[in-house]
């Protein structure tokens, strides 16, 4: 059964996906109200843009970049423009461990409430050189290790983020674990949450020619996503994921923007609406958000879209809509029959057998070499 057919968002204990996101519904933006959220690379693009919405709600915003120059003076804009001290910068490079742990303990001390409810990771770069596949002097007598750093920035740093947020986000004080809320989300709710947003990409579903190194990051982060979300979700910590396609921001390199020319592209205010959606409302939960260019579609009677122009008036204008809806139930579908032929298999073999088994596997462990 699909999420789709639930009309009430999750409870934490029984579902771990909440039902669909309607992107016609209005967005109710004042929800970050009192939030303290941190992102990863937020000195610029995506992350600053994110920065400046959600402070000019009411939230409070740490940012962590490798942009020192950037980092302090974008603080400078918000924290006039919000007249709110409670915007902050901490230097941190998402590809060093220590660095990381240093902007989650700082934050957790900057926090007004001494809490973290919300973590972006956001931090990205594209791959500048294309060697990987394409590897040079092929004459040489030793291969030169390739540069792997888009996988550091990308993966391992998206990694980092994600296993501070999930030991942090559970201390929040005040936070109820997520989906507790359930369905009824009042006006005047708490604003205390346990919030993971990572940023995929439409390289996350498609792959890109020429970024492999970048398409095997972001297909990692959907994967880590699709991975977390129902066991995440036992700590209280809800997770969700965007993937936006091509945006004109600092990602990217001039060769990049070169192939765009003419492509329309799409737009960041999309992609803050999305990102906002999943940040705004607590109940949203192991949701993927696709950002594309804004066209116009027409709805078959099958429920697929067509693409049509705007002289056709039964036609409307998306740049939102999810993927992955399925596959969570699909995914559990396929465990729980595993889980069922194992228990099949311990009725038939009985508990004797079993055990049996059991001790050999530990001594098996106990008898390998050092
Ligand atoms: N712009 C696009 O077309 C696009 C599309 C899909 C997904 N994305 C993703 O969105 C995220 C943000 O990208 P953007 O478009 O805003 O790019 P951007 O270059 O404008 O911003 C990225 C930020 O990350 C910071 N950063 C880079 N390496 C870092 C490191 N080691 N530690 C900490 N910070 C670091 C940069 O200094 C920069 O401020 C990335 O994950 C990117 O892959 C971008």
């Amino acid at each position: 059964m699909s999420g789709a057919s639930s009309n009430s968002y999750s409870v934490a204990h029984k579902a771990r996906q909440s039902r669909p996101i309607d992107p016609s519904e209005p967005l109710n933006i004042s929800r970050v109200k009192g939030k303290t959220i941190l992102i990863t690379g937020g000195a610029s693009g995506f992350g600053a843009s994110f920065f400046r919405k959600w402070a000019a709600a009411g939230a409070d915003v740490i940012i962590g970049d490798v942009d020192e120059n950037k980092g302090e003076s974008i603080v400078r804009e918000v924290r006039i423009a919000t007249d709110n001290e409670h915007h902050h910068f901490v230097r941190c490079d998402v590809t060093d461990w220590q660095s990381q742990v240093n902007f989650f303990k700082e934050a957790t001390k900057l926090s007004s409430h001494g809490g973290i409810d919300a973590v972006v990771a956001n931090a990205g770069i594209l791959e500048s050189n294309h060697t990987f596949n394409n590897p040079k002097n092929l004459d040489m007598l030793d291969p030169p290790k390739p540069d792997l750093s888009v996988i550091e920035v990308n993966l391992v740093g998206v990694l980092y983020t994600t296993h501070l947020a999930l030991f942090y986000l559970p201390r929040n004080p005040g936070s109820e674990p997520a989906g507790s809320n359930s369905s009824q989300l009042k006006e005047d709710e708490s604003p205390r949450d346990r919030h993971l947003l990572l940023i995929g990409s439409m390289a996350s579903l498609y792959p890109i020619p020429l970024q492999t190194l970048y398409g095997t990051s972001k297909h990692g982060v959907l994967g880590l996503f699709r991975s977390l979300r129902s066991t995440a979700f036992t700590k209280g910590v809800r997770v969700n994921l965007i993937c936006p396609y091509f945006v004109e921001t600092g990602i990217l390199t001039p060769r990049g923007r070169a192939v765009l020319t003419g492509a329309t592209l799409a737009k960041i205010e999309d992609v803050v609406e999305a990102a906002s959606r999943l940040m705004a409302d607590s109940r949203i939960n192991g949701r993927n958000l696709v950002v594309g260019p804004r066209i116009r579609v027409v709805e078959t009677e099958e429920g697929e879209w067509q693409f049509s122009c705007e002289e056709n008036a039964t036609s409307t204008e998306v740049s939102l809509w999810e993927a992955n809806t399925d596959d969570l139930e699909n995914t559990d579908f396929f465990m729980r029959r595993i889980v069922g032929i194992m228990n099949a298999a311990h009725e038939m073999n009985g508990w004797i057998k079993w055990t049996k088994e059991i001790v050999r596997a530990l001594l098996f462990t106990v008898k390998v070499p050092t």
